[in-house]
């Protein structure tokens, strides 16, 4: 029968770095994987393309205060540290880092580490200082624990250009590895705040994924993405969204508008909406899929 293994789970910074220092004695590559914890598969994939890259896997999990804006989330965020235990042991995670607030945030601690270039737009022009507080979690989780990898998720592609960026920008040796975003059987993009939704948003959730998908495609036949993306914002809020706080064809890699679409682009289209109090992100390749031949 197979066993599984509980993960030990660390909260300090000393802890963590005698079990990698023992990892790299016996000449085991180290992949972290950055989670704020209420898991879902999603988390689980980061876990196993972790663990495709190096033989000792982290989890950290740690809901961070600084990346939330007031009015957002931050008390309401799924915590379930018995839950989490689990999926990640069944996932193949040797290692829980959960350090606590003082322990990121210690008395006095008073460094910002901000990316301008890819944070301006987007998600980062609706939540002020959220990428500022990302930035310096992940800079810092990264300094504690000195993987070889990190692992993060592309349905926040945003965050992943940000911290590939600041990784390149402060000589951090460290090499950023994407794992793509798993979606629910009717498309939708998992996330921890999809259990904040009500039946009927539910079903308004999963217009998001195929609305996008459909206007990539129409953008990749060469209609002109402002003009889809104005139509794709429309259907949106007629198929139940409260607000769309962007719907934008970007540059996958310097977030730079897109004017047209070309050979050789590569390109995405981004969008956030509002289901009441929940915010969804959500982002596509544009590429031709014959969805809307
Ligand atoms: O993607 C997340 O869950 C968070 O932004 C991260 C990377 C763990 C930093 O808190």
């Amino acid at each position: 029968m197979l066993q599984i293994t509980r993960p030990r789970t660390v909260e300090t910074v000393v802890e963590l770095r005698d079990i990698v220092r023992d990892w790299r004695r016996a000449g085991d590559l180290v992949a972290l994987a950055p989670t704020m914890g209420g898991l879902h598969e999603g988390h689980l994939s980061l876990i196993r393309a972790a663990r495709r890259r190096a033989r000792r896997v982290i989890a950290t999990i740690f809901v961070n205060p600084t990346q939330f804006g007031a009015g957002e989330d931050f008390e309401a965020y799924p915590r379930d540290t018995v839950r989490d235990t689990e999926l990640l042991a069944g996932a193949g995670c040797d290692l829980i880092y959960a350090p606590g607030t003082a322990t990121m945030y210690p008395e006095g601690f008073s460094t910002t580490v901000g990316v301008d270039a890819t944070t301006q737009a987007l998600c980062g022009a609706h939540r002020p200082g959220h990428f500022d507080g990302v930035t310096t979690v992940v800079c810092k989780l990264l300094n504690q624990a000195q993987p070889d990898y990190a692992i993060f998720g592309e349905k926040d592609w945003q965050q992943l250009v940000t911290i590939r960026r600041m990784v390149a920008d402060l000589d951090m040796p460290i090499r950023i590895a994407s794992s793509p975003t798993v979606r629910e059987a009717d498309g939708l993009a998992m996330s921890s705040r999809n259990r904040y939704l009500t039946h009927e948003q539910r079903a308004v959730a999963a217009k998001l994924n195929k609305a996008l998908f459909a206007a990539a495609d129409h953008i990749a036949k060469g209609l002109p993405p402002e003009r889809v993306a104005t139509a794709c914002r429309q259907a949106l809020l007629s198929a139940g969204f409260d607000a769309v706080d962007y719907l934008d064809a970007r540059d996958a890699l310097t977030l730079a508008p897109l004017d047209a679409f070309g050979p050789g682009t590569e390109a995405r289209l981004f969008a956030a909406a509002r289901l009441g109090k929940t915010r969804l992100i959500d982002n596509v390749p544009i590429e031709r899929t014959g969805l809307t031949e």
